[in-house]
């Protein structure tokens, strides 16, 4: 009974599994013969059909070709299992020779070049770099300055004040000396740099800008003289603009020190003969200077009797405008094209 069925299915069994490369195919096949109407499965229901003294042989039948089948299936199963695995090493393998994806690097903004220069530079003659808030109070901006209100020299630095005339938008970094000196409470040496922002009622133009950046500068210990602040610049010097550059201090005011100066530095365009950058004069001023004033050193904690000190400060778009020569400080808050800020990598000395 149903021999002829049987070597029906064994004879299609030699050549079903022929000429089959996907999981898809295998999955129908399996559908086909052992699935719940496969044609297996089918016969192998029909043993209630046989008769008893046949269904040992029937059933042992049966069983060969559910072997046969899945001998068949699993070596197949197996087999697309190693190709999909080969295929997708093969998708995923890395290729050392092909040459890599270029990756822009970015360019650092000239401010950022000489503030880190500037750090880099004094953080090696023993200053720490430290912040102050933007918005400050008249207290540490101006009074403990030594610039009481009316103070003429006030006006040169028109202030943006909030609120009031508690709270204004520091108009210089030099509240941070204030700030420094006040948290050493008159006790220790102190040797500070502070880069930030500062702020201006000024109109925009090509030199102004209303909001800006500068550095200051602050060392307070014993027996500190003038010769130490024209070492400090000499060497800030020849690191922004070269070995050769000269310096030179001219006699300033500001309430805040005592001698004051302005720092010069001979012209880097012309080597100090005159040209149309130091306006004939072959030097170029960078930055205000002097002895902290004993009123300052006083109203921030510190014995005058004991302590002194110099304090300096940068104008950093300034320095970055000399050094890069870039004529509109404008330039600074708008074009951050890389294109552009790669121009700079070559104009370091
Ligand atoms: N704060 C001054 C300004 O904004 C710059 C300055 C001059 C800072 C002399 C100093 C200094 O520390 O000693 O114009």
């Amino acid at each position: 009974m149903y021999n002829e069925e049987i070597s029906k299915i064994k004879k299609e069994l030699e050549t079903v599994f022929n000429d089959i490369n996907t999981k898809e195919a295998l999955e129908n096949i399996r559908q086909e013969y052992m699935g719940k109407n496969g044609s297996i499965t089918e016969l192998g229901s029909k043993i209630r059909e046989v008769a008893n003294e046949d269904k040992k042989a029937f059933g042992m039948s049966v069983n060969e070709l559910k072997n046969i089948f899945n001998e068949n299936y699993e070596k197949i199963s197996e087999a697309l299992e190693e190709q999909e695995i080969n295929e997708k090493l093969n998708k995923e393998a890395i290729d050392v020779s092909l040459p890599g994806t270029k990756i822009e690097v970015g360019s650092a903004h000239p401010l950022e070049r000489i503030i880190e220069s500037l750090e880099n530079l004094l953080m090696s003659m023993g200053y720490d770099v430290v912040e102050g808030p933007e918005v400050e109070k008249d207290l540490y901006n101006f009074e403990l300055l030594n610039l009481p209100k009316g103070h003429p020299a006030r006006d040169a630095q028109d202030t943006f004040y909030i609120k009031g005339d508690e709270y204004l938008l520091r108009s210089q970094t030099s509240p941070v000396q204030v700030r420094e000196m006040l948290r050493c409470e008159g006790k220790e040496p102190i040797r500070i740099i502070c880069p930030g922002k500062t702020y201006r009622r000024d109109e925009d133009d090509a030199t102004h800008s209303h909001e800006f950046t500068q550095m200051e500068g602050l060392l307070v210990d014993k027996n500190i003289t003038l010769g130490d602040l024209k070492g400090t610049f000499e060497e800030v010097a020849k690191m922004l603009f070269g070995e050769s550059r000269e310096t030179r201090f001219r006699p300033s005011f500001y309430p805040f020190t005592e001698p004051s100066v302005e720092m010069d530095i001979s012209c880097f365009n012309c080597n100090g003969k005159g040209c149309s950058l130091c306006k004939g004069t072959g030097w170029i001023t960078v930055g205000g200077a002097g002895m902290v004033n004993p009123i300052v050193l006083k109203n921030c904690g510190y014995d005058p009797s004991i302590w002194n000190g110099f304090a300096f400060g940068f104008g950093l778009e300034r320095l970055a405008m000399l050094k890069y020569g870039i004529s509109d400080i404008r330039t600074f808050y708008v074009n951050h094209d890389i294109r552009t800020l790669k121009e700079f990598d070559r104009r370091e000395y």
